[in-house]
């Protein structure tokens, strides 16, 4: 019965064309974000920017699920409603970041291991009673000289699956997010290979801890070329490749597939998207959940001042729209 549940909840999260706002960042990573529009980061600022998004009017018509950060799980809108429950009565899936962050991997320079499982399972069941309903772990992987090692893969996989279990136990539905970042002169080829070893160890990991695939969401990379590649890969070989390395890895009981953004364009994510829903034939919702590739747009009008919260939802529902659209395949660019 929990199971079903879990995947009730899975498939809602991505259902007729709807994606996953991340508004996730920590506070380190949304100081980050609003130094680049000036604005100071407060508990109030951040508030506000969270509310602004989550509050934009007709949102709900293309996102699923919002997730979030422990503190803005805490947060309310302006008029004192917890933001769980507003969007919970809009039919939007609340959600929660429960990893503590990459941190360097103790003999494996340049790597990284996620933290957080000490005491996940106590915060688990807080978060469910604050009305959280599906959670995500971030696994990163670095592709460079040597790099990743097959023990840093495992060894992420590993957390990611017991992350994961933990969450159905607690009746959490987990995005499970191992991340092979863009950040290199790699070319696509490799990002494939890579990619593919990191699926590949994650659902062994997961299989072997027995989580239920039909009651997570998996939210990988594209298979896309380094930012610094010289002969960078076109858009229909983006999705291509990804749509090869999906099939030969996602097993078709997993629900959904939510891809994050890692630092392509606005334009660039949903394009790619809608060319893979294009193709059509797919044992999975392919969705979105994007951050940076949501959010960008909507800060950039915002820029921290009271006079542009509007341009700063009119510029959300506009991304969120256009990825539904490329959720569904009919993205035009
Ligand atoms: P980006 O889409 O900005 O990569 O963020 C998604 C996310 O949640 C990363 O963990």
């Amino acid at each position: 019965m929990v199971l079903k549940q879990l995947n009730v909840v899975a498939k809602a999260m991505v259902a007729d064309g709807k994606g996953i706002l991340a508004a996730d960042e920590s506070s380190p990573t949304i100081k980050k974000r609003f130094d680049t529009i000036d604005t100071e980061s407060t508990e109030e600022s951040r508030r506000r920017y969270r509310e602004m998004l989550i509050t934009t009017p007709g949102v709900e018509k293309y996102i699923g699920g919002v997730i979030m950060y422990d503190e803005t799980l805490r947060q309310a809108t302006s008029d004192g409603v917890p933001f769980a429950k507003y969007m919970a009565d809009l039919g939007m899936i609340p959600g929660i970041k429960v990893d503590m962050g990459a941190k360097p991997l103790a003999g494996f320079p340049g790597e990284t291991i996620t933290e957080g499982l000490d005491g996940l399972r106590g915060r688990l069941e807080e978060y469910y009673k604050l009305g959280a309903r599906f959670a995500k772990w971030r696994a990163v992987i670095t592709i460079g000289k040597g790099l990743p090692s097959e023990f840093c893969l495992q060894a992420n996989a590993h957390a990611l699956a017991r992350y994961a279990a933990l969450c159905q136990e607690a009746n959490i539905v987990p995005i499970v997010e191992p991340e092979v970042l863009m950040d290199g002169d790699h070319s696509i080829g490799r990002c494939a290979e890579v990619t593919s070893a990191a699926l590949q160890a994650l659902f062994a990991e997961l299989a072997a801890h027995k989580v239920a695939l039909e009651g997570i969401i998996l939210k990988p990379n594209m298979v896309i070329s380094g930012t610094e590649a010289s002969n960078r890969a076109g858009t229909q070989e983006v999705a291509e490749a990804t749509l090869r390395c999906l099939k030969a890895h996602v097993p078709a009981s997993v629900p959904g597939i939510a891809f994050l953004s890692g630092g392509q364009t606005a334009e660039e994510a949903t394009e790619h998207l809608s060319l893979m829903n294009a193709a059509g034939d797919l044992p999975w919702e392919l969705s979105f959940s994007y951050g940076r590739a949501l959010q960008a747009p909507a800060l950039d009008a915002w820029r921290g001042k009271e006079e542009n919260y509007k341009a700063g939802q009119d510029a959300l529902i506009k991304r969120a729209k256009l990825n539904s659209l490329a959720h569904l395949g009919k993205y035009d660019s």
